[in-house]
């Protein structure tokens, strides 16, 4: 009698561990399905932001502007986005895309004019004189680091940008 109920309870540990694993199994490839599915396809999905083909975004000359327009999905809310990004080239031929947001104040920060090109300033802020290179390094006025980046999400030939991820550099 004793031996038996042993027995069951052992069963019952048993059972109860094989369902909780397989719960926990079920969930994580029901996860990971998900995370799969939810590949951007069209324009975006989330803050996902297709940007153009890898080849024609690597084509000269750089750096240049990028313009988007996207519908972001916010929960069950959708708004239309309008924006732009740079695109250049670091030394290891790989993409930066870069926000045109200056890291002073927050103005959008435009392309220079031709006599500050001469300078070898790229890109320059009206609001405080901030000035950055090709690559978007901070080297005049008052910006206190280079130009923020999105790293490239690159599925086939498409290149997308989370626009909500924006990453800091010093
Ligand atoms: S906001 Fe760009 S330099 Fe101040």
């Amino acid at each position: 009698m004793f031996a038996e109920q042993k027995m069951t309870r052992r069963k019952f540990l048993k059972y109860s561990s094989n369902t909780i694993l397989a719960s926990i199994v079920a969930l994580c490839g029901l996860s990971i399905i998900t995370t799969a599915c939810a590949a951007p396809k069209g324009i975006t999905e989330g803050a996902m932001i297709k940007l153009g083909s890898l080849k024609e975004l690597r084509k000269g000359p750089l750096p240049k502007k990028v313009e988007y327009s996207a519908t972001l999905q916010d929960g069950w809310t959708e708004r239309e986005t309008k924006g732009f990004v740079y695109i250049s080239k670091n030394v290891d031929d790989e993409l930066i895309i870069m926000s045109p947001v200056c890291t002073h104040l927050g103005c959008t920060v435009p392309f220079a004019d031709e006599a500050q090109r001469m300078n070898n300033i790229e890109f320059f802020c009206p609001c405080h004189g901030g000035q950055y290179d090709e690559a978007g390094m901070n080297i005049g006025g008052p910006p206190p680091r280079p130009l923020d980046i999105f790293n490239p999400i690159v599925k086939g030939d498409e290149v997308y940008i989370n626009i909500l991820n924006v990453t800091e550099r010093t």
